[in-house]
């Protein structure tokens, strides 16, 4: 049985008192549902935001890890660190970190080693922009950034970690997917969960979609058999917003 997890990805927005703003009133609107809720706040809003939901069920992840244990690496933050301060998740791969710094299947594929190594349960980002989906390539190119981010990382590994598909050409542009073309990608990316493992390690994976979800369309997407929950940006920095999402 997988349990859907909805997280917010705050992205650079909030500052640690903007952030302790949003997690007091998200604590008074929190009523249980059948969702795993989860925010991925900046590294440093984590501790405040882990502090704040104590004693809840509500989880938190971090959006960018470095892969080496600890060293001379300025600027970066390690598994450790996240751990410490409360992280149970972390995002590799996002679209714009692809697209701003470099982030490669190969750096993805050592973050989320390191992760899972570490104890936390990676949410690997793939999808194509909409160049690779008007030439009616975006299951190859997808299956390429699986591939590459799965890399001789066993099943039982594999199951832990969340997929996350964000079309890049939804993503801030209120363009979201139909649920139909969200729920055949999580369907292929299924399929090809079974291919590269076998189907009880494809079947425990959660699949999430990302791209201008929104409490008006959120309930269409999660009606999608193979889509397991959503990947939030916009639409999660306001709690009431986040919490009719979770709340669909
Ligand atoms: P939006 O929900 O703002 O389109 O962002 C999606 C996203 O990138 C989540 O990681």
């Amino acid at each position: 049985m997988r349990i859907p997890l909805i997280a917010g990805n705050w992205k650079m927005y909030k500052t640690p008192d903007e952030a302790k703003f949003f997690c007091e009133r998200f604590k008074e609107l929190y009523k249980d549902t059948d969702v795993q809720a989860l925010i991925c706040a900046p590294a440093v809003d984590i501790f405040a935001v882990s502090e704040a939901f104590k004693g809840t069920d509500i989880k938190v992840g971090a959006q960018n890890v470095y892969f080496e244990k600890e060293g001379a690496f300025t600027g970066e933050v390690s598994v450790d660190m996240l751990k410490a301060s409360g992280c149970e998740f972390c995002i590799v791969g996002h679209s714009e970190r692809r697209q701003y710094f470099g982030e490669t299947d190969e750096t993805v594929n050592k973050k989320a080693k390191a992760l899972l190594e570490g104890g936390l349960r990676p949410i690997i980002c793939v999808g194509e922009a909409e160049e690779i989906r008007v030439a009616g390539t975006q299951n190859d190119h997808v299956k390429n950034q699986l591939k590459g981010a799965f890399a001789g990382i066993s099943s039982e590994d594999a199951k832990k970690c969340v997929i996350a598909y964000e079309p890049i050409w939804a993503i801030g542009t209120g363009r979201v997917a139909t649920p139909e073309q969200a729920g055949d990608m999580c369907s292929f990316i299924r399929e090809t969960l079974i291919g590269m493992y076998d189907e009880d390690t494809a079947d425990e994976m959660i699949i999430q979609y990302g791209g201008s979800v929104k409490p008006e369309n959120i309930s269409d997407i999660m009606d999608m058999p193979e889509i397991d929950g959503a990947l939030v940006g916009g639409a999660s920095l306001d709690p009431d917003k986040f919490m009719n999402i979770i709340d669909f």
